[in-house]
């Protein structure tokens, strides 16, 4: 896989840089040479036989014509590193060593050399005059890359003064300098003491006296050695035989670098590459998590609810899934403030503004269409008497909305008290706060039949989904269940979907199948009754919730003249007059008959004592389906015309 490939490519430069740097001053000391000194020596035909480095093998008896070979010390030191701009930084060393040539034939040959070089590996065909430094191939090539001190016993061409001398080779086996040696037999078979410094600038070889005298170099010469070898550099020796033989051997070497710290480029690369690897790993798995994953991606739902959602000129503010995790404090169970139909609600800051996060059950296919419906349209309405929706979030398949925050929570804990806040009935609210209340229901309603753009229907009016904020003012909330009616698609339903919450439902919903604004018209007389009465709305598990309500013991005591006795018992009377208004403008919303309800409009009016309640007979009406005043109308294709109001249809699910 290409990736891996990558990754690997990209460890393997990192692994070059650990080695690399791993390079620093080089100390060591062989006093004399022994087997287990064989680990710290990369050796080319070159072995450790009677305490000394024999670099062309020293087989007794045997002949060793023609031979070459190479002992380098195991690990290179730092010959130089880049300073500031294109300067370069050298280090120093010195390196003292003992040599003992011994001569097999007569005359002996050919030689030994320190060398300094990049390859360790002793050139093919480098034997005889080539002293193991270079070959014919690599001979005068800087590719070659090596810088070698020979001791030369024997002169093999031309150019070599003479059998004894000393010579400074740079990739290359004539010599750029030599010297003969004078006083000083290389191949008398004696061990002689030799010393190479270089200061970074020049090179220098010298043959201290056994009483320590260092007298002055033979030899001495500027040289760059950065230009001619890397910066990791290998030091040790090599010889050759030809002909003409000899034992080559080393008996003791020191060698001491300088320490010239740590190269700023690698730093800057020791750096940078862990940290360009971190990112493309990153980018790598990303996108390998998106290949595997991308499809799953495309058909998961979510990308529809935000195709949906943003399609929506009047969106809200799209959150990110961060920001409402830090507001919720990750969603804190100490944060809740309780579970919807669809989801929990928690309560959160964003920055100093308190909000209400529902976190709808991603699960749940119907929470999805919910969410759905809230965005699009609690999103889309401003009123008063609306909870204001702030934004919305989909990420990580989380689907959060987010609400202004109301503080005393939903209207049913203030009607029914609250065990778990231990709420006393006596702290319940006052009429006045109660009729304030229905009032803003009403508001609230009447904009959605009536008041805004596209007409709403809310379909799961009822006290739970009134808030209250810090007013005690009404709003209107949870609009998993909404619908906007499109006035001009009149498509008829197939689906018998019955929504809403028990109690609350008119009774030809499970008819009809369908909401209608005469069903959140009886919705919202049924809140009527709850709020004024004080109680709840019926038996939950009854499917005709009509029969088992709260509107039939109301209508009761009203047809009994008792009006008064339905209103809850622990408000102060203060205006009988409004509480009995209210009481039967409840029941005139919540009459069998959907014809027979008054409008948004009308309740309102009713509301604000500009107009009376509606005429409620005393009798308690037989539901009768089809509803009796329109029952002409009824044709067999179904619901069209009557006096239903025209834009009873809606959205299909
Ligand atoms: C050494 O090599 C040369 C050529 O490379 C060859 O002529 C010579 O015979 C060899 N010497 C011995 C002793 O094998
Ligand atoms: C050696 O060469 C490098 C660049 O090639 C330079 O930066 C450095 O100063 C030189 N050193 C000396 C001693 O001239
Ligand atoms: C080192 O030298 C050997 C023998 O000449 C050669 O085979 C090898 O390719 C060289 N290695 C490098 C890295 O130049
Ligand atoms: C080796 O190369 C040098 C140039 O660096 C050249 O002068 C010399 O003649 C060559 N020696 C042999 C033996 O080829
Ligand atoms: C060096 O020593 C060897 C062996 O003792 C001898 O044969 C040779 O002549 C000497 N060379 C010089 C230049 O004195
Ligand atoms: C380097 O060698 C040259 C020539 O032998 C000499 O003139 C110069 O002073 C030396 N420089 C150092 C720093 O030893
Ligand atoms: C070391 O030996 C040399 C010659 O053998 C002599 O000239 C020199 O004075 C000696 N130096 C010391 C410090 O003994
Ligand atoms: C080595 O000796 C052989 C003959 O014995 C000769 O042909 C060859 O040229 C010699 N090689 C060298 C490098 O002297
Ligand atoms: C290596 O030897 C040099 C010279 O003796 C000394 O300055 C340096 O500190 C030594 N470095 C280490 C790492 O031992």
């Amino acid at each position: 896989m290409l990736f891996s490939r990558l990754l690997k490519r990209i460890l393997l430069v990192v692994l070059w840089c650990c080695g690399f740097t791993l390079v620093q001053c080089l100390n060591f000391s062989f006093p004399k040479f022994q087997d287990n000194d064989l680990k710290d020596l990369i050796r080319s035909n070159s072995y450790v036989v009677k305490g000394a480095i024999q670099v062309t093998p020293d087989v007794s008896g045997a002949p060793i014509w023609n031979e070459t070979g190479r002992a380098l010390y195991k690990k290179p030191f730092k010959q130089w590193i880049n300073g500031k701009g294109k300067s370069r930084i050298l280090a120093s060393f010195s390196s003292t060593f003992v040599i003992n040539i011994t001569p097999m034939t007569d005359p002996g040959g050919e030689g030994l050399a320190f060398i300094l070089c990049e390859n360790t590996t002793v050139p093919e065909n480098s034997e005889g005059k080539w002293l193991g430094i270079v070959n014919a191939n690599t001979n005068g090539s800087s590719h070659a890359r090596i810088v070698a001190v020979e001791f030369d016993t024997r002169k093999s061409y031309e150019e070599d003064i003479d059998n004894n001398h000393v010579g400074l080779d740079v990739n290359s086996i004539y010599s750029t300098k030599q010297v003969p040696l004078y006083g000083v037999n290389l191949s008398s078979g004696t061990d002689i003491t030799v010393e190479v410094l270089y200061d970074g600038k020049n090179i220098s070889v010298s043959f201290p006296l056994s009483n320590g005298t260092v007298k002055n170099p033979v030899l001495s010469m500027p040289i760059n050695l950065s230009d001619l070898l890397p910066q990791s550099t290998f030091v040790g020796f090599s010889a050759s035989t030809g002909n003409n033989t000899q034992l080559n051997c080393i008996k003791s070497w020191d060698f001491y670098s300088s320490d010239i710290g740590e190269n700023p480029n690698l730093l800057w690369v020791w750096i940078t590459v862990p940290v360009v690897v971190v990112l493309l790993s990153g980018v790598i798995f990303y996108l390998y998590w998106k290949r595997k994953h991308g499809k799953e991606i495309l058909e998961d739902v979510h990308l529809t609810i935000e195709e949906v959602i943003e399609g929506h000129s009047m969106a809200p503010k799209k959150f990110r899934l961060k920001e409402i995790r830090r507001a919720t404090g990750k969603f804190d169970p100490k944060n809740k403030l309780g579970n919807g139909a669809f989801g929990t609600v928690y309560k959160g800051l964003l920055g100093n503004k308190e909000i209400a996060v529902k976190r709808v059950s991603k699960y749940s296919q119907q929470g999805k269409q919910e969410f759905i419906s809230e965005v699009t349209t609690i999103g889309s309405l401003r009123h008063k008497n609306l909870v204001k929706l702030i934004g919305w979030c989909y990420e990580s398949h989380e689907l959060l909305l987010v609400y202004e925050y109301m503080p005393n929570g939903s209207l049913d804990k203030f009607i029914f008290g609250d065990e778990k806040l231990d709420m006393k009935i006596e702290s319940m609210l006052s009429w006045e706060r109660r009729h304030t209340i229905i009032h803003g229901v009403a508001q609230a309603l009447d904009y959605l039949h009536n008041g805004c753009e596209k007409k709403v229907l809310h379909r799961d009016i009822k006290c739970s989904n009134i808030m209250l904020d810090s007013e005690f003012n009404a709003k209107l909330g949870d609009f998993g269940l909404a619908r906007i009616i499109q006035q001009s698609e009149k498509t008829h339903h197939t689906t018998k979907e019955i929504a809403g919450t028990l109690g609350y439902m008119a009774p030809e919903s499970f008819l009809i199948g369908r909401a209608t604004v005469e069903t959140d018209v009886y919705a919202f007389g049924i809140l009527v009754l709850v709020v004024v009465c004080g109680r709840k709305a019926g038996k939950q598990n009854e499917h005709n919730s009509y029969s088992s309500s709260i509107v039939l013991w109301v209508w009761d005591l009203y047809s009994k003249g008792r009006i008064l006795e339905a209103v809850d018992n622990r408000l102060e009377v203060v205006s009988e007059e409004e509480m009995v208004r209210e009481v039967i403008l409840g029941l005139a919303c919540c009459h069998p008959n959907p014809h027979e309800r008054p409008t948004m409009r009308t309740v309102l009016k009713v509301l604000t004592g500009e107009a009376k309640p509606p005429m409620v007979s005393t009798e308690v009406p037989a539901f009768v389906w089809p509803p009796m005043p329109s029952f002409s109308d009824y044709t067999e294709t179904g619901l069209q015309g009557g006096q239903l109001t025209p834009f009873t249809e809606l959205t299909g699910r």
